[in-house]
């Protein structure tokens, strides 16, 4: 996990004395190198370099800011960024998890170097693109190579890591690439990258006559498919995949209670189990580790069905003497307390009613999923660790979460980084069975599991229902693929930029290119049955794998969205998600 920075300008777009723009630029290069440095504790290692490409008549053209900080969450031995050699520079965000290089076992190199070695030997976009097509994982990147005179740069396919673009523009002439903002600033308008394709820019050609930046970008910027035709095996994790549109036989048993598996879903139900346990596997292994008995590992842990069963695989793969712990959030409401309060009136003295306005709601479920660990593996140490937000805190972090999530604007954006930061910050108390008062407790785990994604893989969300009433499982089909088409653009990067400022980093077992591409190939009744239940149809298969494994109290869980089991949800009344704060 770490934080990029890239900047690019052109001397003759900031000579402007009129308007100091060169000051403004310094000053606006160590606001973002310090908005990338500060993630959490100061990360292990951090460096910048510089390259002024000349023109042939001698003058300055164009020059190029690389920045990274690195914080080292898996390999051995400290690695200083940007990567550079020969003139070849990688700034590198992001963990390569299965793919190509995987397979012979460099794993426990950084694989940031590795990923350098393998780009080092390309020589055209296509060759990059092949690159990035073999491997999976979250990852933003920034490569320059002097040959060519291009400047790469993307995300990964399903924008799991975060990464901003300023365009130039006529009164802000340069180009910023950065893992996060400083917050909103006149001198930058960023969006998040698209993950569309691989871009690179023709430096040589851009720098070649003395004009501005903003003037000249479009047609210097390239868009790369990412899948390469020519280099086999190298477009296994380049794009998110079609879903199967094969309708269900007009017949066929539906399933009559969680209880038993029906024989057509036994076969399924044990690859979705292999597909998500190796992608569980390959996320929690080789974490450094961190203080003594603590744990290396947590997950974002809402007690709904999704959480717990990546609770539940990672047990498999930690080792037994280690804790987990499970980031459990809640928000004091104040429009709950108001509720609380007049609902009270007359019944209880005063002093009483105002202790009692500010209890969080707690509400009694959020403890059930963990006690079900706790049964299923009594071994394992696992800390279910809530994490109580009084509203005050809540108003005093609120500027800083929204200059993180920026350009994220929305009430929607504000509650769910709300909720996010805080699990993730991991401040919370913990009650072990044997204790009988709660104790105060921090999280140290760097690494956080967190079970989004099975809602839109599997049918989980509302609209999935309404679409077979209306369309039938034609509807569902397409309401499906539109699902997988949303991912990359739904907020992932917010998600990551929110939780890297606690110097930690979020993992999706869920959307790992292989579990979406086995899901998205399932015929379309495997994964969901609109007709039966809520709490049955919806996410019919990973229900039924709940009960396969044993977590009964998991697989009949209905669905609450984080927001709103938190309670971050509509703190500011009853303001349209989609509205801007
Ligand atoms: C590199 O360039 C950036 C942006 O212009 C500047 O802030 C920084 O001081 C430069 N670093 C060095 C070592 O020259």
């Amino acid at each position: 996990m770490c934080g990029i920075f890239l900047a690019v300008s052109s001397q003759h777009g900031l000579q402007d004395p009129q308007k100091d723009t060169t000051n403004n630029f310094e000053n606006l290069c160590r606001k973002l190198r310090n908005a990338n440095s500060a993630r959490g504790e100061w990360p292990d290692a951090c460096d910048e370099h510089n390259i002024s490409i000349m023109n042939k008549d001698g003058s300055s053209g164009v020059r190029i800011h690389f920045f990274a900080s690195e914080l080292q969450l898996r390999g051995e031995a400290p690695v200083i960024q940007p990567h550079r050699r020969e003139g070849k520079v990688l700034c590198w965000n992001g963990e390569i998890f299965d793919g190509l290089q995987c397979l012979s076992g460099p794993l426990e190199q950084n694989d940031g170097a590795v990923l350098f070695e393998a780009l080092s030997r390309t020589t055209n976009a296509e060759e990059v693109s092949a690159v990035f097509g073999g491997i999976e994982g979250p990852y933003a990147f920034t490569f320059y190579d002097v040959f060519s005179g291009h400047l790469y740069f993307g995300r990964d396919p399903l924008g799991r890591r975060s990464l901003l673009i300023h365009k130039p523009t006529n009164s802000c002439p340069y180009l910023l690439l950065s893992s996060v903002s400083a917050g909103a600033d006149p001198l930058y308008s960023f969006e998040e990258l698209d993950t569309s394709y691989i871009y690179s820019l023709d430096i040589n050609r851009l720098s070649e006559q003395q004009s501005r930046l903003d003037t000249k970008y479009a047609e210097c910027l390239y868009s790369h498919s990412r899948i390469c035709g020519t280099v086999v095996g190298s477009s296994f994790f380049a794009c998110p995949p079609l879903v199967n549109i094969n309708l269900p036989p007009t017949e066929f048993p539906s399933v009559q209670s969680l209880d038993s598996i029906p024989s057509y879903l036994e076969l399924p139900v044990n690859s979705f189990l292999e597909h998500l346990d190796r992608s569980v596997m390959l996320q929690v292994h080789n974490i450094p580790p961190v203080k003594k008995h603590q744990a290396r590992l947590a997950v974002l842990f809402s007690g709904g069905i999704d959480s717990t069963i990546i609770a539940y695989l990672a047990h498999r793969h930690v080792p037994l003497d280690e804790p987990i712990d499970l980031l459990n959030v809640a928000f004091e409401n104040p429009r709950k307390v108001q509720l609380q309060k007049e609902g009270n009136i007359g019944a209880l003295p005063k002093r009483q009613k105002k202790i009692r306005a500010h209890i969080l709601e707690t509400s009694p479920d959020r403890m059930i999923q963990a006690d079900e660990l706790r049964r299923l593996c009594p071994q394992r140490v696992w800390n279910f660790v809530e994490v109580n937000v009084p509203f005050e805190e809540t108003q005093a972090t609120r500027e800083l979460i929204e200059d993180l999530m920026n350009p994220g604007k929305t009430v929607m954006d504000l509650s769910l980084a709300l909720a996010l930061y805080f699990a993730s910050k991991g401040i919370g108390r913990v009650k072990s069975p044997t204790d009988i008062l709660p104790r105060h407790y921090t999280s140290a785990a760097k690494v956080l599991l967190n079970g989004l994604g099975s809602d839109e893989l599997l049918g989980g969300y509302g609209r999935h229902r309404t679409a077979f009433q209306t369309g039938g499982w034609t509807a569902v089909i397409n309401e499906l693929q539109l699902e997988i088409d949303r991912i990359p653009t739904r907020n992932l990067g917010r998600d990551d930029r929110v939780i890297s400022s606690h110097g930690k980093e979020a993992r999706h077992p869920f959307l790992s290119l292989s579990v979406v591409d086995f899901l998205a190939s399932l015929p379309v009744h495997y994964k969901l049955d609109p007709r039966l239940e809520l709490g049955v149809g919806d996410k019919l298969l990973l229900r039924l794998l709940c009960q396969k494994l044993g977590l009964k109290e998991a697989s009949g869980r209905k669905k609450r969205a984080m927001q709103f089991g938190s309670h971050s949800a509509r703190m500011e009344g009853e303001r349209r998600g989609d509205a801007i704060i």
